[in-house]
């Protein structure tokens, strides 16, 4: 078993046999801005021997820019449409572990590009407070830059009913302690993820 995984009760589109087709398929790592994504998601597909993505890399790649310039030059729409194109062009590959923006799943579009390519989306479901201390006062993050907290609070509450309706399986803190503690050698398979439900 991997790391005590817990299952949601979202999802249920998915069939376990529609899947199974697919063992290849990518994992998509969504959760709010400061869940620890990027940490979690590069110890996650080291031990299930996949390639790490992150769309936010892609996007400020392909425009030569940081995303705080991408919102400041151009504004929030470009910034999504090239997100959406990001989430278009990546799933054209298998074998990865997609880690998107916090912002992504809230375009229903994007959500649907990973379930037509039969990718199973994880939400990191970690408590807002954990959250907000690690974004506060970040300007690297235009969305939570100019934010109150109780704005932020307002904004996590609105996502985690997205994150929930999107994903197929939630990592707890629990799991993440259970990962963390594991050796670093220690090798799972994916299937233990995709196969679980
Ligand atoms: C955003 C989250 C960011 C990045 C952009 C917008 C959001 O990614 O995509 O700043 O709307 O929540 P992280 O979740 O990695 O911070």
């Amino acid at each position: 078993m991997f790391f005590g995984l817990s299952a949601t009760q979202a999802g249920q589109h998915f069939s376990g046999k529609q899947r199974r087709k697919n063992p290849m398929n990518n994992l998509v790592l969504c959760g709010f801005m400061g869940s620890g994504k990027t940490t979690v998601g590069k110890k996650m597909a080291k031990r299930l021997n996949l390639e790490f993505v992150n769309t936010d890399d892609i996007v400020e790649q392909l425009q030569q820019m940081s995303i705080s310039e991408i919102f400041r030059v151009f504004g929030e729409k470009f910034f999504r449409d090239l997100e959406t194109r990001v989430c278009q062009e990546t799933v054209k590959k298998q074998g990865q572990l997609i880690s998107v923006g916090g912002g992504t799943l809230e375009r229903p579009e994007n959500v649907e590009i990973f379930r037509q390519a039969g990718d199973t989306i994880l939400f990191l479901n970690t408590p807002f407070e954990v959250c907000y201390n690690r974004i506060k006062g970040d300007r690297s993050r235009p969305v939570a830059m100019n934010k109150t907290k109780e704005e932020l609070f307002s904004l996590y509450q609105r996502r985690y009913a997205q994150y929930m309706a999107a994903a197929e399986l939630l990592i707890t803190q629990a799991d993440l302690k259970a990962l963390l503690e594991q050796p670093e050698s220690s090798q799972n398979k994916k299937e233990d993820i995709t196969y679980r439900l």
